[in-house]
């Protein structure tokens, strides 16, 4: 990695972000999933996601050509299994509770939002390419989110204050660290 591409990937750790693990059925009809942090919502009409995915990951070629995908948007408690997704393995299912959805994808229970997902294009974005998904379902729960900042997993409390959502303890450092150093993202 040159100089600059660390100083790339450090700037780009200063961004917080949710965490999401993305999954999908190849077409052996086995079931794939990897754990994302460049979730981002696209379109409200029509509704569209995107996700980017490494070109280099081993289910590259199982997202980039499935006709449908589920986004799973973590709870804080989901610290293991962003960790288990997000690691290049062949056995991220095994042991995993899972149930096959209304929209025919993998679905892990307890997310905080599950977004059921048409393809509606992949586009080149350098060593990544962009999955651009329609969301045809979506289930919704409540609780606090899995963050990722800087290459790390954390936990936030959230009190609502005034209406709006507010971060009790920002600037205190009082976000926990959960566990990891992702130093690949
Ligand atoms: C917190 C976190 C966020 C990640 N975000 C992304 C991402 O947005 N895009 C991506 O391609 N890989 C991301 N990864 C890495 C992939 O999850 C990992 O490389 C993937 O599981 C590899 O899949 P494979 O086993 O099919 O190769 C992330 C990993 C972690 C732990």
């Amino acid at each position: 990695m040159t100089a600059h591409a660390g100083q790339f990937r450090h700037a780009l750790s200063r961004f917080a972000s949710g965490v999401t693990i993305v999954t999908c059925y190849d077409a052996a009809g086995r079931p794939r999933g990897f754990t994302a942090s460049s979730f981002t919502s696209l379109s409200l009409d029509p509704p569209l996601v995107l996700v980017c995915l490494a070109r280099s990951a081993d289910c590259h070629r199982a997202f980039a050509t499935a006709d449908r995908y589920a986004v799973h948007i973590l709870r804080a408690e989901q610290a293991d299994l962003a960790e288990r997704f997000g690691g290049r393995r062949a056995d991220k299912f095994d042991g995993t509770l899972f149930c096959v959805g209304e929209a025919g994808t993998p679905v892990l229970p307890g997310a905080l939002a599950t977004l059921s997902c048409a393809a509606h294009a992949v586009l080149p974005g350098g060593d990544h390419s962009i999955l651009v998904g329609r969301v045809v379902d979506m289930a919704v729960a409540d609780g606090a989110p899995l963050l990722h900042f800087d290459r790390r997993l954390w936990t936030l409390p959230i009190d609502p204050v005034g209406g709006a959502m507010a971060v009790a303890g920002a600037g205190t450092g009082a976000m926990g660290w959960l566990a990891g150093d992702f130093a690949a993202f």
